[in-house]
């Protein structure tokens, strides 16, 4: 269920569309940028960044989710993650939807789709997800 869009989160979106524009997309051209918004109020932004080796690329959701565990951040900590791109609609791929529930399935998910504000938790966008922790 899509919850009320609060201030809150349509700044978070806002930050995540400036750290877009750090991305390094030279093979795709396309500019990911994505906010991690943590429960003790703290933001932590990433943006994609591409490689010649195909393959090697890295997505903002995972490098900002990667960042963060290097700041010390642990499965839990995170309320909301944000992510803005150059296209139209977007919603984050597979892999970082699998890569963020290792940290929380009630995470918040903040994205345009169709010029709307989306906010979504998610196991909504990714049920039955895998896990090695009992829940
Ligand atoms: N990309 C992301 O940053 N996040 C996603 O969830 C999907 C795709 C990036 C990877 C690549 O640099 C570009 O978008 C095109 O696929």
């Amino acid at each position: 269920m899509q919850k009320n869009i609060n201030n809150q989160y349509k700044k978070l979106l806002e930050q995540a569309d400036k750290a877009k524009e750090n991305a390094y997309s030279p093979y795709s051209g396309f500019k990911v940028g994505a906010t991690i918004l943590t429960k003790d109020g703290n933001t932590i932004d990433g943006c994609n960044v591409e490689n010649a080796a195909y393959g090697s690329t890295m997505c903002a959701e995972r490098t900002a989710i990667y960042k963060a565990v290097s700041m010390g951040y642990k499965p839990g900590d995170f309320q909301a993650i944000s992510i803005a791109s150059s296209g139209d609609n977007f919603s984050p791929c597979g892999a970082c939807r699998q890569v963020i529930s290792e940290f929380g399935t009630d995470i918040d998910l903040v994205y345009k789709w169709n010029d709307k504000i989306v906010v979504e938790k998610l196991k909504t966008l990714l049920p039955y997800s895998f896990s090695l922790n009992e829940e």
